[in-house]
Parts: structure tokens; C-alpha cells; sequence
């Protein structure tokens, strides 16, 4: 990502907020125990406007100001504390090579923001991910408004300033694809050694860690997410990341692991039988997913609804779940009744960008967004025949023979002018190639 398109970031956001001040938080650093931190990683709408990567920052865009448009308040340098925790970049290389127009160090925080705060008409915020910067914030606008009858100008409003980031995040430019692909292409090749290498025997964490063995060798700053290696019936727990248990003969592995690339994030599922042949109650459900998967990617293209790919998963899980027993009745009424709930709990899609569950709008229904190129999103039907769940009302006993089951199949999508491509077609899912 070069400087010129933060830069160009930036100018967007301040053309939609004009006389308006947007005041950006840096992410708070997280304790793992007593002094350990856990690896720093910034808030994706700073990142995405400044490339920035630093605690303890505030980033201002104050478009209407005669002279700073774009201020950054930093850590100082500081020799001894650097010896301990690496190098800061300080005031003065953050406004050279971050491109702001002022830079100060962050104690001076308060004395130097009303001046960018004064003549604002609206302040744009996010309230929500630093409670303690929060309190700061509304000091701030206190003082304001207390002083407004006296000066007849400052902020009469806050508004969320990250609504707006999150549109702009949700269509990504050439540089953004670049690094998702890269994120998807180190993904791709730890699903295909997982493909390999999971054999009966061997333990949930060794394929956990040959994944993100791959992940580190190529550069990906990690998981994307805390990885998923789920053998058995422990793929019927949708977050399962224990993954410490020895993989059984006869046992299905659902493995969804993605990595982050320069921020980006990549987000696979497989599912598919450790030792190389589905039973038969295995290759049914198996089926019924990826046709429901294969159906839904079809819907991907401009001008459907974000939901059009869900709506048609669930029509065809659910015509699935009734040709083989596990729900009875009309199609339509039994999508409208939910009834596929206790077997599918979860939507079909989400963005994905720089969080794995990206922002943007997520509407359904009627008022869904509209896809538009650019956009890149999930599709990620399952089933998941969970062990003591019940059935839905007036719905059959579950047959035991399929119980334990647990399928997600999961690409990630990136809508084109005419359609879509599917970014990680790379790690295969038809029966034929997950068997062996
Ligand atoms: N791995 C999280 C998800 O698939 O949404
Ligand atoms: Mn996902
Ligand atoms: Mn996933």
C-alpha cells in the first residue's frame, strides 16, 4: 500500500464529512498475563487510513482547518523504552513517512485538539472500542458545547465516523486484491498439505500446526483466526479450537484456517474423510453442502442481494434435509418456520477484508446491499448433526446414523463486473478429490 493511497483514503472520507472534525483511535494493547502482551495489532479503520501501526495514537482529519488537514498524535521516541520494546517511530518520521501535516506526541492531546475541534460543525467518532479514549472524547465535546453560545461555532453532533469507513472498506482496489490473494494463496497450500497429511492416528494440533507452520514460512503474520481443526463430532461445534484430539478412523476433519497478509485475512473450509473414502451417511450430507455451496456461489454477482446466496443455501440444504429424512413438509414452510435451525444455525456469508467478519452493511431481506464488484465475501453453508439436539417442532426424531456429522464448506468470493471469482478454488471440494 503506498502513501498516496491512504492519502487518497483520507481525501474520500473528508469529502463525505466536509466542515466536520473525524477523530480516530488507535487499538488498545491486550494483556495475555501479568506484564505479556499479546502481539500488537492496530484497528483496521486507523490502518486503513493511516497505515499506521502503533498504540497509544490518535489520528484527526479535520478537512475545514486553514493549515492540518491530517494530524497524527504518537508515542515520542524514547530510547530506554524502545530497548524493552522495540523501535517507536516518533513525532517527526510520522509526519514525514505517514504523510501527515502536523505530528505531535500524544501527551499533548488535550491541549492541541480543540484547535481542530473549534470550528467543526459535527464531530465523527466511534464510540465502542476504546471505553477509556471515549471519556476523553466526550470531555472534549462538553467543553464545547459549553463554550458554543460564546463563539457560534464547534460540533452540535457526533456521528459514527466508522459508518462511513465501513462503506469505503467494503469495495476493495487492486493493492487490497493483491493481498488477499497472496492471503488466499498461503491458505490454499496449508489446506492442501493438511489434505495430505491428515491420516487416522495423528492429532487435531499436528495438522493445526503444519497449517500455520505454512502460514509463518510464507510470511502471513498468522492466523487470521484462531484455527478450527475439528475431527468427529467436535466439527459439530462451530468454533471448536481445542483441537487436541486423535483423529479416528472413519472420521470426517473440518478444518477452516485462514491467515493474515498485510492485514488482509483469507478464510477457508474443507471438510473431507481422514482416511480417504466417505461412509455412506457421510457422502450424502457431504453432497447436500456442496451443492448448496456450488448453488450459492452462483449468486454471486452484481446487483443481487447480500442474501440472494443465502436464500438460495438454505433452499437447498433444506430440500436436502427433507429428501433424507432429517425434516418433513413443504419446502417454503419450512424455510419460513426456520425448521433447518437445529442442523444449520449460522448465515451463509460474511465480508472479508481486513477483519474476517468485515464491516459493512449487513441488511437482509428486503433492505439487503447490493453486490457490487469489488466486494469480497464468504460462502460457507454446513450441516451439523449435533449430538442431544432436538428437532425442530413437529419435525422427525433424528435417525442415529447421522448423528456426529459436522460439513462446512467455505470459499472466499470476490464479485466481478459480470459474475465472480472464486478466490480459493485452489484446495479442491469435489468428492472425487477430497477422496483418496
Ligand atoms: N472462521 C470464521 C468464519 O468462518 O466465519
Ligand atoms: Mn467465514
Ligand atoms: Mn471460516
Amino acid at each position: 500500500m503506498t502513501s498516496s493511497e491512504y492519502q487518497q483514503r483520507r481525501q474520500q472520507l473528508m469529502s463525505k464529512i466536509a466542515n466536520g472534525t473525524a477523530i480516530f483511535r488507535s487499538a488498545p494493547t491486550a494483556v495475555m498475563h501479568n506484564d505479556v502482551e499479546y502481539n500488537y495489532r492496530q484497528d483496521s479503520d486507523f490502518f486503513y487510513l493511516t497505515g499506521f501501526n502503533e498504540p497509544q495514537a490518535v489520528a484527526v482529519l479535520a478537512p475545514h482547518h486553514p493549515e492540518h488537514r491530517f494530524i497524527l498524535f504518537v508515542q515520542p521516541k524514547d530510547p530506554e523504552k524502545e530497548v524493552w520494546n522495540g523501535y517507536l517511530c516518533g513525532v517527526d518520521a510520522a509526519k514525514e513517512l505517514y504523510g501527515a501535516d502536523v505530528a505531535y506526541p500524544i501527551t499533548e492531546l488535550n491541549e492541541k485538539l480543540p484547535q481542530y475541534l473549534e470550528k467543526a460543525d459535527r464531530l465523527y467518532y466511534h464510540f465502542g472500542r476504546d471505553r477509556s479514549f471515549n471519556d476523553t472524547i466526550l470531555r472534549h465535546y462538553q467543553s464545547l458545547l459549553r463554550t458554543y453560545p460564546k463563539r457560534g461555532t464547534g460540533p452540535v453532533g457526533i456521528e459514527d465516523a466508522s459508518l462511513i469507513v465501513s462503506t469505503m472498506r467494503l469495495v476493495k482496489n487492486k493493492t487490497e486484491l493483491n493481498l488477499m490473494r497472496r492471503a488466499v494463496e498461503i491458505a490454499v497450500e496449508a489446506h492442501n498439505k493438511a489434505l495430505q497429511n491428515s491420516t487416522p492416528g495423528r492429532y487435531e494440533y499436528e495438522i493445526q500446526a503444519e497449517i500455520e507452520h505454512i502460514f509463518r514460512l510464507r510470511g502471513a503474520m498468522g492466523p487470521a483466526y484462531p484455527s478450527i481443526v475439528a475431527s468427529g463430532k467436535n466439527a459439530c461445534v462451530l468454533h471448536y479450537v481445542e483441537n487436541n484430539s486423535q483423529i479416528q478412523d472413519n472420521d470426517l476433519l473440518l478444518i477452516d484456517a485462514g491467515c493474515a497478509y498485510g492485514y488482509y485475512n483469507s478464510d477457508i473450509t474443507r471438510t473431507f474423510p481422514v482416511n480417504g473414502k466417505f461412509t455412506p451417511e457421510q457422502k450424502i450430507l457431504y453432497e447436500i453442502v456442496l451443492e448448496a455451496q456450488k448453488q450459492a456461489i452462483e449468486e454471486v454477482k452484481p446487483g443481487n442481494g447480500f442474501d440472494a446466496p443465502h436464500k438460495k443455501a438454505l433452499r437447498i440444504l433444506t430440500e436436502g434435509l427433507v429428501e433424507i429424512g432429517l425434516l418433513k413438509g413443504d419446502i417454503d414452510k419450512l424455510i419460513e418456520g426456520e425448521k433447518y435451525k437445529p442442523f444449520y444455525m449460522h448465515r451463509t456469508s460474511h465480508w472479508l477484508g481486513l477483519d474476517v467478519h468485515d464491516v459493512g452493511v449487513y441488511q437482509h431481506g428486503e433492505n439487503s446491499h447490493i453486490l457490487q464488484a469489488g466486494h469480497v465475501l464468504t460462502i460457507e453453508p454446513g450441516l451439523y448433526i449435533v449430538p442431544n439436539i432436538k428437532p425442530a417442532e413437529d419435525q422427525p426424531e433424528i435417525d442415529p446414523r447421522w448423528v456426529g456429522i459436522g460439513i462446512r464448506i467455505e470459499d472466499d468470493v470476490l464479485v466481478t463486473s459480470d459474475g465472480c471469482e472464486v478466490l480459493t478454488a485452489g484446495v479442491p471440494k469435489e468428492v472425487k478429490d477430497v477422496e483418496r
